[in-house]
């Protein structure tokens, strides 16, 4: 397969996908990298990770396959209420189960926006007192933060595009994209098209 067509958006998803932002192959490469990383800053200790439901989904499996150390895993539900672009008000749908306290514990994420979700879900889990607390996002936007909250572990900083796919949605749709993409505006204008005249 040549650089080119790797970057092409596949057919079938080329009226909803206006261009491929992070291919596949550099997803895979840099998940690797940032799990050596987090093995090396953890010591080879065993950590909890906890990862915030849904858009982690693809990022945590190929996360923690790499991850060499001891591991368990435990899941928060936080959504932003509403199908929109901008993030909304945040509701709580599964609450921590495995007790963290006096355990190393990191954080997972796929996007870091503006900021509000991880400002929120921080403070709850440090209110459980682990020993020690850090984070890992997959994507971060600083171009749109609101809140003053920055990630240890970083995979990509990406402009202020509406990305979707490798676990991100948009309306619940697109998470099962191998690939980072943008989204055409003319999708979420349709959508808001349609809240509205409702
Ligand atoms: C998305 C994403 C982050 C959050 C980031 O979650 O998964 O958790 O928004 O945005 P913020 O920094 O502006 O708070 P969403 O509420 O869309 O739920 P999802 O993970 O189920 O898609």
């Amino acid at each position: 397969m040549s650089a080119k067509s790797k970057t092409t958006v596949p057919l079938r998803w080329r009226k909803d996908v206006e261009r491929v932002l992070i291919t596949e192959a550099q997803l895979a490469r840099r998940v690797k990298i940032l799990a050596r990383e987090i093995e090396k800053d953890f010591h080879g200790r065993e950590m909890v990770v906890v990862s915030l439901l849904s858009g982690t989904v693809m990022f945590l499996a190929d996360l923690i396959r790499h991850l060499n150390l001891p591991l368990r895993l435990d899941f928060i539900g936080v959504s932003s209420y509403g199908l929109g672009t901008e993030s909304g008000e945040l509701v709580f749908t599964k609450e921590l189960r495995i007790d963290v306290r006096n355990r190393d514990v990191l954080l997972v994420d796929d996007i870091l926006d503006t900021g509000r979700t991880m400002s929120r879900v921080l403070p709850k889990l440090r209110a459980l007192k682990p020993r020690r607390l850090k984070t890992c996002v997959l994507l971060d936007k600083p171009g749109r933060r609101v809140e003053k909250v920055r990630a240890d572990f970083v995979g990509f900083a990406i402009p202020d595009h509406f990305v979707i796919g490798y676990g991100l949605d948009f309306a619940e749709r697109y998470r099962n994209l191998p690939f980072v993409g943008v989204l055409h505006p003319h999708v979420y204008k349709e959508v808001s098209k349609h809240i509205c005249r409702k």
